[in-house]
């Protein structure tokens, strides 16, 4: 009898380490080493002196900053650039339509068109492209999260859901769960390794010439809006395709669910990941190979 109390504190023990594990950081960090896979040296040296940074991690150490940021006073108001609030109807229409979409406070579009045209203005101070560096790096990687480019529900997060007999919510099993699940236990550089391979393999179907079609900077809203368009339609064909109550009441996630959409979480990472390394190539260098 005494010893059920030990065995239960070490499962509960095991339940926290594993709830505490990640939060959102493993599919940033992922993006930042695929980027970082694909700048050129020129961009690899523009973009550590822009970060003041040395290390070898530089872009994924830097990758959920804004996470951090968004909650502090002085951040607050950067929180609605990190979604843009599709104000469509899943799962019956998806679109992205920017003029009716992108909040008076801006969304992750207009930050991308901000922080990009500040990166290209050589007479921006250091201390705003520091900022501006860290705000593309994250933001990129949101904007290819389905649930980022819709406003149903904010975004998922109050559709309630179970997830490996965790209770979570829709939004947070995109972000994190199914991120995890499908790295199989591997770290972001690992997990990241796997998915260049993968790209230069043109693994899975993947038609990785066409990831960069319509990229520009001549016109970074259009190129924005289409990101964001492109995941915002993973919402009708996959995310809710079966609709709100289907999965707050199709049981465990984790399974068949799991199996029927990670390939679009995978699929993701790797395009926003890709093309951020080529978007900052295109910045410091004007072409998207570096
Ligand atoms: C980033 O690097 C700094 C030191 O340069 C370190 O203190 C910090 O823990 C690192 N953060 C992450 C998320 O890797
Ligand atoms: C661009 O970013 C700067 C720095 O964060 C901010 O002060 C400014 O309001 C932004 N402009 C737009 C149009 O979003
Ligand atoms: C900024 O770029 C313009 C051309 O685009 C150039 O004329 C100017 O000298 C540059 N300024 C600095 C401080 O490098
Ligand atoms: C979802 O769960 C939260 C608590 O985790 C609860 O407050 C809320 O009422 C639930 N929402 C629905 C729609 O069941
Ligand atoms: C990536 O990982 C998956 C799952 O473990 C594996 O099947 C695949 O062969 C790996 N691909 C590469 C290119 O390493
Ligand atoms: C961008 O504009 C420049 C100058 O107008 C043009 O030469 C270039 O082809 C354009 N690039 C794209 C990808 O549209
Ligand atoms: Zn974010």
């Amino acid at each position: 009898m005494h010893s059920t109390v030990p065995f239960r504190a070490v499962i509960l023990l095991l339940l926290t380490a594993r709830l505490t594990f990640a939060w959102g950081t493993l599919g940033h960090e992922t993006v930042a080493w695929i980027a970082q896979s694909y700048v050129s040296e020129t961009t690899e040296s523009t973009v550590k002196s822009i970060l003041g940074s040395t290390r070898s991690d530089y872009m994924a150490n830097v990758s959920t900053w804004a996470d951090s940021y968004r909650y502090t006073s002085s951040g607050r108001w950067s929180a609605p650039l990190h979604y843009i609030d599709a104000n469509d109807s899943p799962p019956s229409s998806c679109s992205v339509d920017y003029s009716r979409d992108c909040g008076e406070a801006g969304c992750s579009v207009s930050a991308i068109v901000n922080y990009t045209s500040i990166l290209l203005d050589n007479t921006s101070g250091q201390a705003l492209k520091n900022d501006a560096m860290k705000f593309i790096i994250h933001f990129i990687g949101d904007i290819h999260q389905p649930l980022h480019d819709e406003a149903l529900d904010v975004g998922g997060n109050t559709i309630n859901v179970t997830y490996d007999g965790e209770a979570t919510n829709l939004h947070h099993i995109w972000d994190t769960e199914i991120v995890e699940q499908l790295a199989n236990g591997a770290g972001a550089q690992e997990f990241a390794k796997n998915l260049s391979s993968a790209i230069r393999a043109g693994d899975y179907g993947w038609d990785v010439d066409s990831w960069l079609n319509g990229v520009s900077l001549n016109d970074t809203l259009s190129t924005g809006t289409g990101w964001a368009s492109e995941a915002n339609a993973y919402v009708c064909s996959d995310v809710l395709h079966a609709g709100v109550d289907a999965v707050e009441e199709g049981g465990d996630l984790s399974g068949t669910y799991y199996q029927a959409h990670y390939d679009v979480a995978r699929v993701q990472i790797a395009r926003a990941g890709y093309r951020l390394g080529a978007w900052l190539n295109l910045i410091i260098t004007g072409r998207t190979d570096g």
